[in-house]
């Protein structure tokens, strides 16, 4: 069923009681009483202005990438569909990339690459929408959407106002940022811009990287070369969201201090362990889910991904709370054999 709004030269159609389960990427069923489909700032105003819909609280969506559903939504649901992506400067130092909130990350990636401005070659392939990318600040392969952001522009839900922050001002840290901190909730983010320095420099730090280079011989990849690396170490360990519905890694990789990683060591010294440049160090997730011995394993139709245990996956028809239940499960096991409280990465609602 629509309606439309009014006061406004387009209608803004709004959704009643619309499904959910194709908005997210775990695939999981839930329907929103008001949806409203976001195509610019003036968009969100509109929406704001509404006698109704404006009172309403309110849920942002982008890819549905980062989300498990557990319960229908009361809330009104703004799904971003933001479009564009263009060059918006070019120096000696940087190509600077705009796009729209609502574009397809992937697509992004591949276009840049295809104009022939490299950078984030690293990020191929990570699900979901530009407008999410910043929310936790996504990274992979050695690189973080911070290291190669410039600005991004948001509409605040209360004011209308729309504001432009710099990476400072969005607090980025590790799959974390001011959105999913201070501003969760209350803020829309409508465009992003990209830094893309020149001269371009390959990021290879990373273990899976370095094994391609010494497997092909090629030890000076450029940035087409990279891309298709990542895009097939992915395929070969983590399930595409369009077959297996899944939201990449379900727990951060959880940061400890040099004494409490010691410790662990002692205990299991196989430990997949990173130093951070704090002192501290990563533990690999992953690693502990699966020497707990969940790969494979379900509740219900949902389950952890055989080829990478930090991973959950729906078997089909998995609802919200099974995934709930199984994440609960599985911290409470690595808690009860490390100590350590794994922290999920995706929002519960
Ligand atoms: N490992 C196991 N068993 C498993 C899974 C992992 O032993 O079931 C071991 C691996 O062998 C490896 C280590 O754990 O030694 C780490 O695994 P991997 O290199 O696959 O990376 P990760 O820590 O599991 C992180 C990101 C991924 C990102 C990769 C590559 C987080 C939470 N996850 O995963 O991001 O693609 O590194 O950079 O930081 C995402 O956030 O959705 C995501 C996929």
């Amino acid at each position: 069923m629509h309606e439309s709004l009014p006061a406004s030269a387009s209608p803004l159609p709004v959704e009643h009681d619309a499904p959910l389960r194709q908005h997210n990427s775990f695939g999981l069923p839930a329907t929103a009483r008001r949806l409203v489909r976001i195509g610019s700032d003036a968009d969100v105003r509109r929406v704001l202005a509404h006698p109704e819909l404006g009172r309403m609280p309110k849920f942002v969506l982008g890819g549905g990438s980062n989300v498990i559903l557990t319960r229908d939504m009361p809330e009104l649901v703004l799904k971003v569909e933001v479009p564009g992506r263009r060059l918006v400067a070019q120096t000696d130092a940087a190509w600077i990339v705009e796009a729209g909130a609502g574009e397809n990350w992937h697509a992004l990636v591949a276009w840049t690459l295809e104009q022939g401005w490299p950078g984030l070659e690293n990020l191929a392939l990570i699900p979901g929408t530009v407008g999410a990318a910043p929310v936790q600040n996504i990274g992979a392969y050695g690189l973080e959407l911070a290291d190669r952001f410039e600005s991004l522009d948001t509409v605040d839900l209360v004011t209308g106002r729309t504001v432009t922050l710099n990476a400072l001002q969005c607090k980025f840290a590790y799959r974390h940022s001011l959105f999913k901190g201070a501003l969760a909730g209350k803020s829309v983010i409508t465009r992003v811009r990209f830094r893309l320095p020149r001269p371009w420099r390959p990021v290879l730090g990373y273990l899976d990287l370095e094994r391609r280079m010494a497997e092909t011989g090629n030890h000076h990849p450029d940035a087409a070369t990279i891309f298709e690396w990542v895009c097939a170490i992915r395929r070969a360990k983590l399930p595409d969201p369009a077959l297996i519905g899944n939201v990449g890694s379900f727990f951060k990789n959880p940061l400890v201090t040099a004494e409490q990683c010691r410790d662990i060591i002692t205990r299991d010294p196989h430990i997949v362990h990173y130093p951070m440049p704090d002192g501290g160090y990563k533990l690999a997730a992953g690693w502990m889910i699966d020497a707990c011995g969940w790969k494979g394993k379900a509740i219900g139709q949902a389950g952890v991904y055989d080829r990478q245990a930090l991973v959950l996956v729906n078997r089909g028809g998995a609802i919200g709370s099974e995934v709930v239940t199984l994440a609960r499960a599985i911290q409470e096991s690595v808690y009860g054999r490390f100590g350590i409280r794994l922290e999920p990465e995706p929002v519960i609602v």
